[in-house]
């Protein structure tokens, strides 16, 4: 008899369980079919409200509903797509923060920047612009690789037809003073400022920088002119063969910080000339944004 009576129980269990089931899929059977049919469940819900005496009003779909939320409801507790509705926001996700540009303010100066104590280099390489000065007393001298590498230049031009000359290479701080003063004095310092580096900031004073020109054709050395005469092309062309770049090409002003100089060639090795030369690229592009512009590299590095 009670194993009897517990059958039973266990039928009418089982019986509530499979009504519910029924219930549920019925319910969201609906809901799917209502969604499908694209139907306003608020304006139902105040129909049905309106019907059973509920005081609730619904605005009409298409407005914000009015300022003011209904209280408990959900627009009283935010919808969560405002980060700032999220709890404090240590967990907000921080892949919308845009990337800092390494190249930010690159061709300027910082007025309040005093000379560093130790010259800057990235991957080996010696950098010298606006951004990364060099110590007064920085004073290696003319680079004696980039003095071999000229000399195998000028050779390679000579059977070239040409006679290269380098009118001007390593100069020390106190010269690029005098030099920068003069020009200050001349032209004022915005016009200075963009064909002549203050004292500490020149790539001349690494003993890396050499001036090219041809001799015997000096009313070309450090004009505009140089680039347009043979000697000038060839250089263009050729001179990443020997490891030289042009350091101060056209239309990368606001990255070098210096108007186009087509004379003015920087040693940096056979290899990186190459690259460089072949990606079209700044020095500061190659050394501030490698492994395809992925960030910033570091200083020392
Ligand atoms: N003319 C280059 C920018 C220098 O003065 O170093
Ligand atoms: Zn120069």
């Amino acid at each position: 008899m009670r194993r009897f009576e517990a059958r039973k129980d266990k039928r009418k269990k089982t019986a509530g369980i499979t009504a519910a089931v029924v219930i549920a899929l019925l319910l969201a059977g609906g809901a799917a079919w209502t969604g499908a049919h694209d139907w306003d469940l608020k304006e139902s819900a105040a129909s049905l409200k309106g019907v059973l005496g509920g005081t609730e009003s619904v605005a009409p779909s298409g407005t914000d509903g009015g300022k003011v939320p209904a209280s408990g409801g959900p627009s009283a507790e935010g919808d969560g797509d405002d980060p700032a509705e999220a709890g404090g926001g240590t967990d907000a996700p921080d892949q919308d923060l845009p990337e800092p540009d390494p190249l930010e303010g690159i061709g300027e100066y910082d007025d309040n920047r005093e000379l560093p104590a130790e010259p800057t280099y990235f991957d080996g390489v010696l950098i010298a612009n606006k951004k990364y000065p060099l110590p007064a007393d920085f004073a290696p001298g003319e680079d004696p690789a980039a003095r071999e590498a000229f000399d195998e230049m000028a050779a390679a031009a000579r059977l070239d037809g040409f006679e290269l000359a380098a009118f001007s290479t390593f100069r020390p701080f106190e010269r690029q003073q005098e030099l920068y003063d003069q020009y200050v004095a001349r032209d004022g310092v915005e016009e200075a400022d963009r064909y002549s580096a203050r004292p500490g900031y020149s790539e001349h004073q690494t003993g890396l920088a050499f001036d090219i020109g041809e001799v015997n054709r000096e009313q070309h050395w450090a004009r505009d002119s140089f680039g347009e005469t043979e000697a000038g092309k060839w250089l263009l062309a050729n001179a990443h063969r020997f490891g030289f770049i042009l350091r101060y090409p056209e239309g990368k002003e606001d990255i070098t910080g210096y108007m186009h100089e087509s004379w003015h060639y920087r040693y940096v090795g056979k290899e990186l000339a190459a690259k460089i030369h072949s990606k079209r690229e700044t020095l500061e592009e190659y050394l501030l944004l490698p492994d395809g512009k992925t960030g910033p590299a570091d200083p020392d590095k």
